[in-house]
Parts: C-alpha cells; sequence; structure tokens
C-alpha cells in the first residue's frame, strides 16, 4: 500500500496518474478485485475486512486526486509559459503597406506637370447637369451625353462623369484675362462594370487657355508627345481624328504598343497602337458658356487605371479595386 501511495505521488504525469487509477481502481483494478471477494469471506469478518478496504480505497482516492490538482496545475503553467506572448515585442515580419499604383501613376503625371508649370485644381465629385454638360457644349438632349453613362440622384445633380467640369469650374472663378494652366486630377462615376470598366475610376484633366492665337493644336501635340514618352519610354505617337463636344478640333492619341513594340499583340488587339486619352482645341462654345472672349486653349483627359495598367502589366481593371494584398505587395 505504501508503496502504491508512493508511486501516486511520484507520478510525473496526468497520463501515469491515470493509469495508476486503473490499476487499482478500474474494473480490473487490485483493490476492485479484493471488494469482489467479500462475497466467499465468512459473515462474520465481513465488517473488519470492507472496512479496511474502504480505508485503503479512500487513501488512494484522495492521494490520486491530491496528485492529479498538482499535476493539473503543473500542466497548465507549461501552457501558459508556451504559448505566452509578448505584446510589446517587434515582429520584423510585420507587412508594411504600399501605394496604390493608381495613386503612384497619378502622383507620376502630376508632379510632371507641376514641373510644367501647370497648377493643381479641383471639383466637387456630385456636380451639377451644368458644369458637367451643358457647359461643356452638351446641351440636353444631346446624343454625345450618351458616351457617358450618368449616375444621376433625384435632386438633378450627378456624379460627375469626367474632369472636365473642373475646366468650367476653373475658368469661372478666374478672371478671363488671367492665362489659365491647369490640370486636374480626380474620381470619377460612371454605370459600367466589366473587365475594362468600373463604376469609379480616376481621370486627370488638363486645360491651358490664353489670349486668341497664342495657344494652338501644335502646342498640343508637343506637350502630349513629350508627356507620353515620359511615361512610357520609346513610344511612337499618333494623333487619331475624333470628337468630343467640348473640342474642335479633337483627337484620340495612341502611343506604339509598349507590350509588342507595335508588331501586333493581344493587347493591342493586333493593331500595334493602344489609345490613351482624348484632347483637342477648345470648342468656342465652351468659352462662350462662360463667357471667354478671344481666347485659345487646348485641353485633354486621361484615365489613370489605363495608364497604370499598361505601365505595370496588369492585365484586369477590376483587380485594382479588389484589395487583393498579393496585387498590392508587388508594389512595395
Ligand atoms: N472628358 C473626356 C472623357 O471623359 C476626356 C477628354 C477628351 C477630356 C478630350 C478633354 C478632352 O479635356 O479635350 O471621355
Amino acid at each position: 500500500m505504501t508503496q502504491l501511495i508512493e508511486k501516486i505521488n511520484n507520478a510525473s504525469s496526468l497520463e501515469e496518474l491515470e493509469n495508476l487509477r486503473i490499476e487499482t481502481l478500474g474494473k480490473k483494478g487490485i483493490l476492485t478485485l479484493e471488494f469482489a471477494k467479500m462475497k466467499s469471506i465468512p459473515n462474520e469478518e465481513k465488517k473488519a475486512f470492507a472496512q479496511n478496504l474502504n480505508e485503503q480505497k479512500v487513501k488512494v482516492t484522495n492521494a490520486i486526486e491530491a496528485k492529479k490538482v498538482v499535476l493539473e496545475k503543473e500542466a497548465l503553467n507549461k501552457k501558459l509559459e508556451n504559448e505566452k506572448i509578448d505584446v510589446t515585442r517587434f515582429n520584423n515580419e510585420l507587412s508594411c503597406g504600399a501605394t496604390h499604383p493608381v495613386v503612384e501613376t497619378m502622383d507620376r503625371i502630376i508632379t510632371y506637370f507641376q514641373n510644367l508649370n501647370f497648377a493643381v485644381e479641383e471639383g466637387p465629385l456630385v456636380e451639377d447637369d451644368f458644369h458637367n454638360f451643358e457647359a461643356l457644349n452638351l446641351p440636353k438632349y444631346h446624343p454625345a451625353r450618351d458616351m457617358q453613362d450618368t449616375f444621376y440622384n433625384k435632386d438633378y445633380t450627378l456624379l460627375r462623369t469626367h474632369t472636365s467640369p473642373v475646366q468650367i469650374r476653373t475658368m469661372l472663378k478666374q478672371d478671363p484675362n488671367t492665362p489659365i494652366r491647369m490640370i486636374a486630377p480626380g474620381t470619377v462615376f460612371r454605370r459600367d462594370f466589366d473587365i475594362t470598366h468600373t463604376p469609379m475610376f480616376h481621370q486627370i484633366e488638363a486645360l491651358v487657355v490664353d489670349d486668341a492665337d497664342k495657344v494652338s493644336f501644335a502646342n498640343l501635340k508637343h506637350v502630349l508627345v513629350e508627356f507620353l514618352q515620359h511615361m512610357f519610354g520609346d513610344v511612337e505617337v499618333r494623333f487619331r481624328p475624333s470628337f468630343f463636344p467640348f473640342t474642335e478640333p479633337s483627337a484620340e492619341v495612341d502611343i506604339s504598343c509598349v507590350f509588342c513594340k507595335g508588331e501586333g499583340c493581344r493587347v493591342c488587339s493586333h493593331t500595334g497602337w493602344l489609345e490613351v486619352l482624348g484632347c483637342g482645341v477648345v470648342d468656342q462654345n465652351v468659352f462662350t458658356a462662360v463667357g471667354y472672349k478671344n481666347k485659345s486653349g487646348y485641353a485633354f483627359g486621361l484615365g489613370v487605371e489605363r495608364f497604370a495598367m499598361l505601365i505595370h502589366n496588369i492585365g484586369d481593371l477590376r483587380s485594382l479595386f479588389e484589395s487583393d494584398t498579393r496585387l498590392l505587395g508587388q508594389f512595395r
């Protein structure tokens, strides 16, 4: 008996203790088997026999319970020690953020034009019909309004579909005789969603205004060729006649495909060219709408996402807005 109690006290794990319990008190344990002998014990000895066995059982049970408390406490302490978290510890593996490719591209373009002395202007995202359409030579029911699927609000305001209304706001806020050289970066909204369209995206607008005949299409062309070669490297630039209500003449500008160098590939639909922006000479109707006389100007507008995708070879526009750290991590 003393040997058994000693074994219990020396048990080094809960498992060992449990085995000792089974060996003594389990179905086939030594003490259990002793109790079974009761039947064959003469009646007059039964009481003493049972008493003795019960005393032993109580001793063993108590010893096991006591040891169990000690071992459980030890196990808990060990677990706590192993799982300890030092909340003050600096984890070198913490990944740090990166500038989103759209913001980075926007910043690059802004810096480029600031270096050419362009001011950075802003306008509201919730616009009215006058600034977003009417003053830009897009009268009501003009078919060209269909080019831009607009989100309208109940109060006849709308989410601006392009950054061009900032041209109007800038011209209205300053004296018509002060020359303008501005860009307007910002968010725009259209009801469109597929691989190449998201309902929210970013544009950069530019407007240059001065006395009539001081600003020409040639100036526009020079500025854009320099700009596009700064952004995309050694590319060819071509101007294709096009239509925008607020410019006349208007052009769309293509660069030779940055992926196949103009040979023709999937990205450029085998044309060798990529369309990158719209531009033109400011339509006189726009000047009339803001009360400017004897002025000339040029303007252009570009999609920032399109630039970011071409610069970083990103295939699906939507991936720019999914906040997937596997994409963003590549720009760290
Ligand atoms: N606002 C046009 C658009 O969203 C882009 C644009 C084209 C802007 C020609 C201009 C421009 O200033 O001259 O599609």
